[in-house]
């Protein structure tokens, strides 16, 4: 069987390090895509030199020509400008739109078969405009930012209460801005929801109460932290679980940004929702049952994602 072919559109800090991953776990032969090449082609070329200390068989190349991701199976998007210090996620909307619309149209060219996972932000916003711009179906463009929300939850509930990362499963919905909905009662660690941590005096209400709130604003932490940039390596890693879990069928239950027909009484647009990666891409989107608050604070994240989406349309009219 032939290797499988990932291209990152994209090749700066989080396409790096998804380059170095993918080719590290050996998923496939790996290019990398930027309107810098030789950004591109010098990290490629790197990593192509460490396969032969970690041993793995994949190729790597790093390119500035869209047709060389000819038949990608995966295409993972990080194109475009990451945040300053003092810059929201949403004021990326203007020039990552653009860049949107250039990547839409080299995939849907040379990758029109491949499983799209969006990371740019806003990242709701974006993988809207992505799918729009590319015709691709809906099911095989699909946003980042669920996993990684709920990664931060997860490491601040291990961190602050002295148990494995292994034994923590934590949920994030929603848009990936401040008014995300961290899920206390369906995050379970040891599979005891939160809630009834709280009840029973193994956690207090106040920890939790400021992990959520660590949670909603993690990337500007690191943003802060960083001077220069934003996050990578848990961007990063967060991607790949979702390519694995479609290159390999596992049929994984992760938050994603995905594109509703109805659910959660949504209609043509992506926010942060749980859904089944498979060998299909989106197979399913699964319906958590909220209740009154947790509908309330889903309805405040959609409606700011609406607002981003509105905002794309008065840019660029075609979308509209
Ligand atoms: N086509 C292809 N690549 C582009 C384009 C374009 N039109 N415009 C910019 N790029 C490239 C840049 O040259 C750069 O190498 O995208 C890369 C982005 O990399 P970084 O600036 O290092 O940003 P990164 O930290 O990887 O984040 C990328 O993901 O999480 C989001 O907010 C983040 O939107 C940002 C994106």
């Amino acid at each position: 069987m032939a290797r499988k072919k990932i291209a990152m559109i994209g090749a700066g800090m989080i396409g790096g390090t998804l380059a170095h991953i993918a080719a590290r776990e050996e998923l496939g032969d790996v290019v990398m895509f930027d309107i810098f090449g030789g950004v591109a082609q010098g990290k490629a070329l790197d990593m192509a030199e460490a396969t032969t200390v970690f041993g793995s068989d994949v190729k790597l190349a790093g390119t500035e020509a869209y047709a060389d991701i000819e038949g990608a199976d995966v295409c993972i998007v990080t194109a475009g400008f990451p945040r300053k210090p003092g810059m929201s996620r949403d004021d990326l909307i203007g020039k990552n739109l653009g860049v949107m619309k250039q990547v839409a149209e080299g995939i849907k060219t040379y990758a029109p078969n491949a499983f799209v996972i969006c990371i740019t932000n806003p990242l709701d916003a974006m993988v809207w405009a992505l799918q729009k711009f590319s015709g691709l179906p809906t099911n095989k463009v699909v946003g980042m930012a669920g996993v990684l929300d709920s990664a931060r939850f997860a490491y601040f509930l291990s961190e602050k209460l002295g148990v494995s990362v292994k034994d923590i499963r934590a949920w994030t919905l929603g848009g990936h801005g401040d008014d995300m909905v961290p899920m206390v009662r369906y995050s379970t660690v040891g599979g005891l929801p939160l809630n009834v941590l709280v009840e029973n005096g193994m956690l207090s209400q106040e920890d939790l109460d400021a992990m959520v709130v660590r949670t909603r604003k993690g990337g500007g932490e690191i943003v802060a932290l960083l001077g220069n940039g934003s996050a990578y390596y848990a961007p990063a890693e967060s991607a790949i679980a979702m390519a694995v879990s479609y290159l390999k069928d596992q049929k994984r239950v992760l938050p994603s940004a995905a594109y509703l027909s109805g659910e959660y009484g949504q209609n043509d647009m992506y926010v942060g929702v749980p859904v089944v990666i498979g060998a299909n891409g989106v197979e399913k989107v699964v319906e958590f049952p909220m209740d009154a608050s947790e509908k309330e604070m889903m309805e405040k994240s959609i409606s700011a994602v609406n607002v981003l989406i509105e905002a794309c349309k008065n840019l660029e009219p075609s979308l509209a």
